[in-house]
């Protein structure tokens, strides 16, 4: 793990990450990289069987852990997870806002509860870590890191439901950030690219087509899940104090070219154009 190499061991030492959606994917990529530096981790999701065994790998790496199962989409479980943490380890220095859900499917064939699913868990669940965080944010000068898409700044087809909820994120992130400076929260976004080994990419790229999809990016890979966490360890570091309200873009190079080749390739792989 780079972080590691690269970073003090303790950086995190004493400090509590929560992630929210934090069992799996991408999200535990970056709480195992707060982990490998020294911080508690606080992890919520839908399933508690997936957040204990993420919790023993957060564990492996020497961070004490707490899991609470909440779905983003009800703010009394995500305050009570939030209030579980602090009980166990004070208020939390880093809450990370992770949670989100997607699948490809053509806007004329997206259902009014598509649409309003994947907006509840990313926008609306979003809002409910954030104003549910925001107490514990106020006492440690914290900071907050959303984990955005190129959907948010690229039309990608079949995910207008995904834009459009990671687009009203970013704005939400600038909005905060402008509000809460004063409390000396710092408020940021990520955009991952392709990341292997992600139930997004399993969603969205079908087996087989992994050579094709990696042409369509400048870098020619994937990234990895401790290359967000990396940058998720950046920018919640004191390296990062004076950076808030942007969008940190970690993906290869992949929209640069727009969404052109990677629609084309989508159409292929999932036969709907
Ligand atoms: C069309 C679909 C669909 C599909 C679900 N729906 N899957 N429509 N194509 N493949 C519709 C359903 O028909 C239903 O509408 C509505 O969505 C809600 O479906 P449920 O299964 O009842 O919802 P729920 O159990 O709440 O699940 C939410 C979910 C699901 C988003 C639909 O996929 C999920 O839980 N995902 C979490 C994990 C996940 O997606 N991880 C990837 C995140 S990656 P009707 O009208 O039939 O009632 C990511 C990054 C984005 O977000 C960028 C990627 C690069």
């Amino acid at each position: 793990m780079l972080v590691t190499q690269l970073f003090a061991k303790d950086l995190f030492a004493g400090k509590t990450v929560f992630v929210t959606g934090g069992g799996s994917g991408i999200n535990l990529g970056i709480a195992k990289n707060f982990a490998a530096l020294g911080a508690n981790l606080s992890i919520c999701g839908r399933s508690q069987e997936r957040l204990d065994g993420a919790a023993e790998e957060l564990r492996a790496l020497g961070a004490q852990v707490c899991t609470a199962a909440a779905d983003v989409r009800d703010f009394a479980a995500v305050e009570a997870a939030m209030a579980k943490s602090k009980e166990q380890f004070g208020s939390m220095h880093v809450l990370v806002a992770g949670a989100a859900g997607n699948f490809p499917c053509p806007a004329e064939k997206l259902s009014s509860n598509g649409f309003r699913s994947v907006l509840e868990i990313d926008t609306l669940g979003t809002f409910h870590a954030i104003r549910a965080a925001f107490e514990q944010l106020k006492e440690t000068h914290g900071s907050v890191t959303f984990i955005s898409a190129g959907q948010a700044f690229i039309p990608y087809p079949w995910q207008l439901h995904v834009g459009a909820a990671k687009a009203g994120n970013d704005n939400m992130m600038r909005n905060l950030a402008m509000e809460w400076g004063k409390f000396g929260i710092r408020v940021n976004s990520i955009a991952p690219g392709p990341i292997a080994n992600t139930e997004g990419m399993k969603r969205l790229m079908p087996e087989g087509m992994e050579e094709d999809f990696k042409s369509a990016v400048p870098l020619g890979r994937f990234g990895t899940v401790d290359e967000i966490g990396q940058v998720a360890c950046f920018l919640a570091s004191p390296l990062a104090s004076y950076v808030t309200g942007t969008v940190l873009v970690c993906d290869g190079g992949q929209n640069l070219p727009g969404s052109g080749m990677w629609s084309f390739l989508l159409a292929q792989a999932h036969k709907m154009s």
